[in-house]
């Protein structure tokens, strides 16, 4: 039995919801669901409700996360509409990031005038990181700033062969940018919409067997610098409704997905680990903390089905998909998390990695 030794697994592109949103996730059942996956630590995307985008939100979230996280966490701070940049100075040194929503999705923080996203890049002094929702020619609305300013910048959920091509120029070019692709992007494609209806619906969209070679080419060439799930739940009902949201879950399948593309001969055993752990690491600057790794049996093989899955909200859209790799073990801080079996971290015990709880 080939057992892995995974040291420090991160998801950096999660919305776990909670808040006023508990019905489709709770910081509880997503960090327990992250655990049973693998990972050391899960990044909260700020489009909450509410959102995260002034002190006292982001206080309050980083309280209940202290005492509901299982596993350790970070959290983004929002960039919004109504100039919240005078905040930065107050709450960057507790945030794994800021986060900028420049084309709409859920939530309430789409920034559409370059003027206005020039205002937060311009504001944002630290050197953590500024992850982006940037998608096709707005990637390049980005690139000019990421110009300019030189901020170190994650381009989140990277999708089409257009936006690779900007950003293999961007790299060739020297700028500070990293890339992130969502397994949904990589197994999916526009055709499987027809089955999976609301399932299939995320942002960015599905896109077609050209673009989604365009991402396997850009993990084998080396550009790809980090695989992250965009785990964005909603609950069946909503899914179901006359105007179903865009997200789909992910946390739980994103490693197993990879481990089947190494079984496929797609890329090698290491390079899929360290497209989540230590690239990740080396972008928001983490340094490695002793005793925490996973270990996993990397030839299980088994059918993602609704049955196993521990998030809220009891579906997947990879429901059918064979995919690889049993977790045996987690580790975090020299402590037991998880056997095989239980998560056996108490809700609590799971720290801020990006500073002090207020
Ligand atoms: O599909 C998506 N869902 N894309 C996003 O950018 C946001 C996310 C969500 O929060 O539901
Ligand atoms: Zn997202």
């Amino acid at each position: 039995m080939p057992i892995v030794k995974i040291h420090g697994m991160i998801d950096p592109h999660t919305h776990l919801r909670d808040l006023d949103w508990s019905n489709k996730a709770t910081f509880t059942s997503e960090t327990q669901a992250a655990i049973a996956s693998g990972y050391w630590a899960v990044f909260d995307m700020p489009n909450t409700a509410p959102s995260t985008t002034d002190e006292a939100r982001l206080d309050d979230k980083l309280k209940r996360l202290d005492g509901g996280a299982h596993c350790d966490w970070g959290v983004y701070f929002g960039a919004s509409q109504i100039d919240n940049s005078a905040e930065y100075e107050r709450i960057a040194s507790r945030v794994c990031g800021l986060k900028i929503y420049n084309n709409s999705t859920t939530g309430d923080l789409l920034i559409s005038r370059q003027t206005d996203r020039e205002r937060h890049y311009g504001a944002w002094s630290t050197n953590k990181v500024i992850a982006v929702h940037a998608e096709e020619e707005t990637v390049s609305a980005i690139l000019s700033l990421v110009r300019k300013y030189r901020q170190p910048t994650h381009f989140l959920h990277i999708s089409s062969a257009y936006e690779i091509n900007l950003l293999t120029k961007a790299k060739a070019d020297g700028l500070p940018v990293s890339i992130g692709v969502c397994p949904h992007h990589l197994f999916l494609t526009i055709d499987d919409l027809a089955s999976l209806g609301p399932y299939g619906l995320m942002k960015p969209e599905l896109k077609t067997k050209r673009d989604q070679q365009a991402l396997w080419q850009a993990i084998e060439s080396g550009l790809v610098d980090v695989i992250e799930s965009d785990h964005a739940p909603h609950t069946f009902a909503e899914k179901e409704s006359a105007n179903p949201p865009y997200g789909v879950p992910g946390l739980e399948t994103t490693l197993p997905l990879m481990l089947r593309a190494v079984q496929d001969g797609r890329l090698p055993l290491d390079q899929a680990i360290n497209m989540q752990s230590l690239n990740v690491q080396r972008i928001w600057r983490i340094s490695p903390l002793p005793k925490t790794y996973t270990l996993v049996d990397t030839d299980h093989s088994y059918i993602i089905e609704r049955g196993s899955l521990r998030a809220k909200c009891g579906w997947s859209p990879f429901e059918g998909l064979r995919a690889y790799g049993k977790i045996l073990e987690v580790w975090i801080r020299g402590h037991l998390v998880f056997d095989g079996e239980n998560v056996l971290s108490p809700p609590g015990f799971g720290r801020n990695l990006f500073g002090l709880v207020a």
